[in-house]
């Protein structure tokens, strides 16, 4: 540690933090919180994870995650070696070295930050805040939220950070259903409030994740993740606006991409869809433009791709409307079906899923909808503003030759595409899943209708078929 650290508190903790009978806990066991606690207490830390759903907390005890990237082994194995556990009783945090906070950062109807999840975290933390005790938010947040929002909590006990406690900023960046990149593998941000409020933090994450990056501020450690997400949406925003020139055009935006990619330097491929969904892309960049307009500073990009990524449903809508127009169907009284509702591929999440724009959307406009997911079986009444809650349609041949058309809003694994495309009147495949698979019945986002050969081609195939 640095020349700043003859405190007496910091060298007790750092020797702790390299002990195995270090306790930390993790505030908030959602898709961020349990992953952690998770590798926190395989690399050797005693995790206790506090959550205020009494059913989470009884789901880890009994060894099983509700999680799809963490096993129900993993958290089971965990359990009985007594490395892991959680409460929804906050005195434990009495107990704690460390705690991790990874409550929900979302957006008020008016698209400011809703600060109130963090506010009772860390109100909750001040009430057992003790000497030497090392807090780390990891929410993501706007920059400035960890000294002008949480400090003075914390601080409001008497204790001073840097001095009595310790504070730091380290954003998460997982990927959900990600296989190749998880909590472990993926490298740590970490800001301190002080060089050795820092050092320490990046000390805790290093018992478990590959590679700490420090930085020299709780203020660019929280920009670090604007920067990294506010650069997915603009991207995406980008990429979804030649998506729509590219019909305009009559050019294949999903070859005109992957073409691109070919390049070995200075592009990255961003791919169109039916817009931005998740906890994360559609609402973090609106935390960083509300910090920078309360400054004085009007940033235009992220409003820009809000706009472009925000229209997508009605496009999307938009595009299914013209696909049953050209088979002289109306949308009005159209039986839909909505293949995949969850935000992106592979999960079971449908947070800000464009999916239920899309479904709300066609509700308005008449059609008759059903969905199908592997991953959700229910959809509630409230979430997709129908009348009633939703189950998830098997499919099967018979069931898909029910409906005038059906759109791919998520491209999951799961779905048989084979059985989609030969049993289904029309679909708008909004995310490429179709592929080569060119056919008469298959419209797709960004790209033109198959020329009439090929048309021919593949209907006289299927026909023999
Ligand atoms: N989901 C992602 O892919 C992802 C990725 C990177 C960062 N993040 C960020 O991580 C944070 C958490 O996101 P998430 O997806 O894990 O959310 P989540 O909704 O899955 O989990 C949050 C958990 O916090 C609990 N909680 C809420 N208030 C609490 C309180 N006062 N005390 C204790 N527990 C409380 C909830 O019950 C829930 O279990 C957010 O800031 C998000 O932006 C999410």
């Amino acid at each position: 540690m640095s020349a700043e650290t003859s405190n007496p508190l910091a060298e007790r903790l750092m020797r702790r933090l390299g002990e195995s009978s270090v306790r930390s806990g993790v505030i908030g066991l959602g898709y961020v919180g349990l992953p952690l606690a998770v590798e926190l207490a395989r690399g050797g830390c005693k995790v206790v994870g506090l959550d205020i759903d009494s059913r989470k907390v009884d789901a880890i005890q009994r060894g099983t995650s509700y999680i799809p990237d963490v096993a129900d082994e993993d958290v089971a194995v965990l359990v009985a070696k007594g490395s892991l556990s959680a409460t929804t009783d906050f005195a434990a945090l009495a107990d704690l070295d460390t705690v991790n906070v990874c409550v929900p950062t979302p957006l008020r109807k008016t698209k400011d930050p809703d600060v109130s999840y963090m506010v009772a975290a860390v109100t909750a933390i001040a009430a057992h805040l003790h000497p030497g005790m090392l807090v780390i938010l990891e929410s993501t947040t706007y920059p400035g939220t960890t000294e002008e929002l949480v400090q003075p909590i914390l601080e409001a006990t008497g204790l001073r950070a840097g001095r009595d406690f310790f504070l730091a900023f380290s954003p998460e960046r997982i990927d959900p259903g990600n296989p190749q990149f998880h909590t472990s593998n993926v490298p740590k941000v970490v800001g301190g409030t002080t060089e050795t409020c820092a050092a320490l933090a990046a000390c805790l994450y290093r018992r478990s994740i590959d590679t700490v990056v420090v930085v020299g501020s709780t203020r660019a450690a929280e920009m670090v993740k604007l920067l990294e997400n506010t650069f997915r949406a603009v991207n995406i925003g980008l990429v979804n606006e030649m998506a729509m020139m590219c019909d305009t055009l009559g050019i294949d935006v999903w070859e005109v991409v992957n073409a691109a990619a070919t390049k070995p330097f200075g592009f990255m491929p961003f791919y169109p869809g039916p817009g931005l969904g998740g906890h994360c892309i559609p609402v973090d960049p609106f935390y960083l433009s509300w910090k920078a307009k309360q400054d004085g500073f009007e940033p235009r990009f992220i409003d820009l791709a809000g706009d472009v990524n925000g229209h997508m449903p009605q496009y999307v809508v938009g595009k299914i409307a013209d696909a049953l127009n050209t088979r002289r169907k109306a949308l009005n009284g159209a039986r839909v079906l909505v293949l995949g509702v969850t935000y992106k591929r592979d999960v079971d999440d449908v947070r800000e899923s464009p999916a239920l724009d899309v479904m709300k959307t066609l509700r308005e406009k008449g059609a008759n909808i059903a969905y199908s997911d592997p991953h959700v079986p229910l959809l509630g009444a409230t979430l997709w503003n129908g009348p009633h809650d939703l189950r998830s349609l098997a499919l099967d041949a018979a069931a898909l030759q029910q409906f005038d058309c059906a759109v791919i809003v998520t491209d999951h694994r799961a779905f048989d595409y084979e059985l989609i495309v030969a049993h289904s009147d029309c679909i708008v495949d909004t995310r490429n899943a179709l592929g080569d698979r060119l056919a008469p019945n298959v419209v797709r986002l960004g790209a033109p209708a198959p020329p009439n050969a090929q048309l021919l081609a593949e209907a006289h195939r299927r026909r023999a078929a």
